[in-house]
């Protein structure tokens, strides 16, 4: 028999449409247990997949997910493979997921940094997984993102199109604006949750953003549960979003 799903006392009817999440904390989990910093990695990609599971079982529609920033190339060179390596196996859990679940899951960020043979694997899991479009479900996994990059790109692409004469200016709006973003259809967050202590955006969704209710938390993200999940939400349904309103 399926064990019934505990959603700690969630009001499931006033849920975040949309959850992003700054993985962070991951290093400092594996410090103080004397670990190297991929053992916290490792961690930090297992609760990744609870907390994907438990969104999509209460009814979450969209998740996003910040597991490697532009800036994050900066690391030593072993911590990147790392981190690499520990995403290219992980992408398999991606397809159990759209098996068992029916997610979509799309990849945000620039992909050809990643290499020529993950690149490839990430396009087909997202081709896979375009059946599941409609599925009211949708996982965006940023990885080797940058929301300045991801600003830029959307304007060139923007300007090359109104070179070529295929709109006008007076199209350009905050909705075309949008449809060039890798989050192009998804509705922006409505809760941003940053685990470890730190609060700060570090290049992420800044667009996106713009009317997103924050949420911080002292708990490294290996550690970041459920439980803690819940609270978040419970501490977003008491907030007022008033969108420049009285
Ligand atoms: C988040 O954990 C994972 C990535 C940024 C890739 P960190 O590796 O940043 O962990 P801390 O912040 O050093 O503890
Ligand atoms: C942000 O965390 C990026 C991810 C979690 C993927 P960082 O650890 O890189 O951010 P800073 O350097 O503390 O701002
Ligand atoms: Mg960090």
């Amino acid at each position: 028999m399926k064990k019934k799903l505990n959603t700690y006392g969630l009001d499931l009817e006033n849920l975040p449409k949309h959850i992003a999440i700054i993985m962070d904390g991951n290093g400092r989990w594996a410090k103080k247990r004397g670990l190297p910093r991929s053992a916290g990695h490792a961690r930090g990609a297992e609760n990744l997949r609870h907390i994907t599971h438990f969104c999509y079982d209460i009814g979450v529609k969209a998740l996003t997910l910040y597991a490697f920033s532009t800036e994050n190339w900066n690391r030593p060179l072993q911590e990147v493979t790392a981190l690499m390596d520990l995403f290219a196996e992980n992408l398999n859990h991606y397809v159990e997921l759209m098996g068992d679940r029916q997610a979509e899951v799309r990849f945000i960020g620039e992909k050809d940094r990643l290499g020529d043979k993950l690149k490839q694997k990430m396009l087909e899991v997202e081709a896979y997984s375009r059946q599941f479009k409609d599925s009211g479900f949708v996982l965006n996994f940023a990885i080797n993102y940058g929301s300045r990059d991801e600003i830029l790109r959307a304007a060139k692409q923007i300007a090359q199109d109104y070179k070529n004469g295929k709109i006008s200016l007076d199209e350009i709006d905050a909705s075309l604006f949008s449809e060039h973003l890798y989050t192009h259809g998804v509705p922006d967050p409505d809760l941003l949750i940053r685990p470890s202590g730190e609060q700060r955006i570090s290049n992420f969704l800044l667009w996106q953003c713009a009317y997103t209710e924050f949420y911080y938390s002292d708990i490294l993200w290996p550690d970041f549960k459920a439980k803690n999940l819940a609270d978040a939400i419970k501490e977003y349904q008491k907030r007022n979003r008033r969108f420049g309103k009285v």
